[in-house]
């Protein structure tokens, strides 16, 4: 019975300063669950390269599946993020 019909991870992402707020799968993107939700964040190559959709994380963590995105050490460490190949890993707040 193990995973069958269970419901997937979810966690709450809050866009600020606007207040919006979506439903974050933890198995997708920030960003697809932004679409998802009607919000159309800047976004263009999706896959971690472009940095079309670089955005700060004001709070909250995230995870990467692909080897190095296309940040820079420094803003990795500043709390920048590329939603399009980030996976949450808790509660969220981004800039939009
Ligand atoms: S859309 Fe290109 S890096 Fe995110």
């Amino acid at each position: 019975m193990a995973g069958t019909g269970a419901a997937p991870l979810t966690y709450q992402a809050l866009l600020q300063p606007s207040g919006r707020r979506f439903a974050a799968r933890a198995d997708r993107t920030l960003l697809a669950s932004a679409l998802e939700a009607g919000f159309a964040l800047a976004n263009s190559c999706r896959n971690g390269t472009c940095r079309a959709c670089l955005r700060p994380l004001h709070a909250g963590r995230v995870a990467y599946r692909i080897e190095w995105p296309g940040l820079l050490p420094e803003e990795k460490a500043g709390g920048w993020v590329l939603p399009c190949v980030a996976y949450p890993q808790s509660d969220v707040v981004l800039g939009d």
